[in-house]
């Protein structure tokens, strides 16, 4: 069965309720019929403005960009995933390297995060990247191995289909700079063969693999068609309409 692609917009913490409604309209009011999974994810804070509003949209799926993995309790200022499933959230992006490296957030908690977005029939977008040094010595399929193995330490095969893993290398991230489209068709087929291995080979060609990192309309073609890969995780380049719709776009003209 062929994947269905799909373009992730990460906001991060950009868009306030205003922003994000404009935003949205913007990009709905150009998506024609898109063959491909739309999905943004704005702060938390909007994600309830953008739920009121996405149900006269259905084409825009909405993600949410962290989450708590207990579904309620003592945890300031933690949000969890019984309460981003109430909004309609189909996403949730877990793991970022930006979450990995600021607040400390460990594979440990990546793994429970996961396990509780699949239990409540939210589906993850798993981050896992390699940094500049990884790269540079060699380790990256270590990394990548090692993120995996602990993330999806917690998911049997059964529950493993749904899930998207987005290979985003964390110099990438925000730098301006990509690999090579040989090296992200080797992660790539690094991660579908190792989703094989801890899985089996039909479980692992279900799950979608995303590229991130310095995704722009300019080379976002070029990605979409690197074998293996099945969509983007756009940063930056999501926060503008336009540049966000030839991402979309940028799928057709890849074919
Ligand atoms: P970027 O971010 O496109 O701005 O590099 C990607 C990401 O962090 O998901």
């Amino acid at each position: 069965m062929a994947r269905k692609p799909i373009i992730v917009g990460n906001w991060k913490m950009n868009g306030t309720v205003e922003e994000t409604l404009k935003l949205i309209t913007e990009l709905h009011h150009k998506l024609e019929s898109p063959e491909v999974d739309v999905v943004v994810a704005p702060p938390f804070t909007s994600l309830y403005s953008a739920y009121v509003m996405l149900q006269e949209m259905p084409t825009i799926k909405l993600a949410a960009q962290n989450m708590h993995w207990e579904a309620e309790g003592a945890y300031t200022g933690e949000i969890s995933g019984v309460f981003l499933k109430e909004i309609a959230c189909d996403y949730v992006i877990i793991g970022h390297s930006e979450r990995r490296q600021y607040f400390a957030e460990t594979d440990e908690a990546v793994c429970k995060k996961v396990a509780s977005a699949v239990a409540q029939e939210l589906i993850p977008i798993l981050c896992i990247g390699e940094t500049r040094d990884q790269r540079a010595s060699g380790k990256t399929e270590n990394v990548l191995e090692s993120q995996l193995k602990k993330a999806l330490s917690a998911i049997p095969m059964s529950e493993a289909k749904n899930i998207v893993v987005a290979y985003e290398p964390v110099w990438a991230i925000g730098s301006g700079e990509t690999p090579t489209e040989k090296e992200i068709e080797s992660a790539a087929y690094f991660i579908r063969n190792y989703l094989g291995r801890l899985y089996d080979a039909p479980t692992a060609n279900t799950m979608r693999i995303l590229y991130g990192g310095s995704v722009n309309s300019e080379n976002s073609g070029i990605f979409l068609r690197i074998p293996n890969i099945d969509g983007l995780l756009v940063g930056g380049a999501s926060l503008f309409p336009e540049k966000f719709l030839k991402i979309i776009e940028s799928r057709h003209s890849s074919s």
